[in-house]
């Protein structure tokens, strides 16, 4: 019984969306790191209103998400909510987030999506300031629509996209890094890594197989070392959710060598 909110994020957007939810709904959730839980077996909830906040990369919930969903057991039949954080271009996500719960014999009963700084395509200072200034507000809409367990299906999709080897190489493109020689070898890229993907080896850091591309090693990196083998934006503005810390980025998993 009870509310549970499972949520993922490099930046920041998405777990200040998911704590400021928590804090409007009538009976305050639990808020669940999908990235500490993915490596499980399994996961099983028992709760009734379980929700999922996630952001966006290329149209979609990141590989980790959708792993975590179909790990998931759900006991009861709950009431089950998701809000996507993107950069105003959320494509087909809720849509194929809905397909992903019906094969696990769910429903998604509500999905928002709500408009963040970019952290991959850059926004302009002034929109990033105006959306994360209109946040709460939307937030609260959703905490309102949830608390009256409103229901907004989203469309079946008319049939599968079929895969597109274009959207594969920019995906892989976005998990290639390379480090400069202004690294010091602090490790916040591998303390913020929510899959635990970077080792330091002689103080450099390594990428290990297992990136899901939330850029979050790219965006903390003190030193702004980083940066990633693709054109135009491998080398962008850094940017993180104001509200939050690598200390709140770290919390969502844990390192194997700690
Ligand atoms: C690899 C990657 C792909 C992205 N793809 C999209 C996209 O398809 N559409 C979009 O609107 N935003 C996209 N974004 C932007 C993020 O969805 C957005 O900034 C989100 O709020 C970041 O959330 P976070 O701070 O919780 O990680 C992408 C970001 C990354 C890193
Ligand atoms: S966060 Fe940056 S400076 Fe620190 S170890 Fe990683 S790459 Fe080097
Ligand atoms: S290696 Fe970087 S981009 Fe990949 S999952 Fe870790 S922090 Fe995210």
């Amino acid at each position: 019984m009870g509310t549970e909110i499972y949520w993922f994020s490099g930046t920041g957007n998405s777990l200040s969306i998911a704590r400021t939810l928590n804090s409007m709904l009538s009976e305050q959730g639990k808020l669940l790191p999908m990235a500490a839980l993915y490596e499980k077996n399994n996961n099983t909830t028992d709760a009734d209103v379980v929700g999922f906040v996630f952001p966006i990369h290329l149209g979609d919930a990141p590989w980790v998400v959708k792993e975590f969903v179909k790990k998931t057991h759900f006991t009861l039949k709950p009431y089950i909510f998701a809000v996507a954080t993107c950069n105003a271009n959320p494509h087909d996500c809720l849509p194929l987030f809905h397909e992903l719960l019906k094969k696990c014999s769910q429903t998604l009963a509500l999905g928002e999506i709500i408009e963040m700084p970019g952290n991959a395509l850059v926004t302009e200072p002034n929109i990033e300031q105006e959306r994360l200034d209109a946040a709460p507000g939307r937030v609260a809409e959703i905490g309102r629509k949830i608390n009256n367990r409103e229901i907004a299906l989203q469309k079946d999709k008319d049939m599968d996209i079929p895969a597109n080897p274009m959207i594969d190489r920019i995906y892989n493109a976005m998990k290639r890094f390379k480090v400069s020689s202004q690294c010091d070898g602090c490790e916040t890229c591998q303390t913020v890594c929510p899959l635990d993907n970077i080792s330091l080896v002689e103080n450099t850091p390594q990428w290990g197989q297992k990136c899901t591309a939330c850029w979050a090693c790219f965006h903390w990196c003190p030193q702004e070392a980083i940066t990633i083998e693709v054109p135009t934006i491998g080398n962008r503005r850094r940017y993180h959710h104001p509200d939050i810390t690598v200390t709140d980025i770290a919390s969502q998993h844990v390192r194997r060598d700690k």
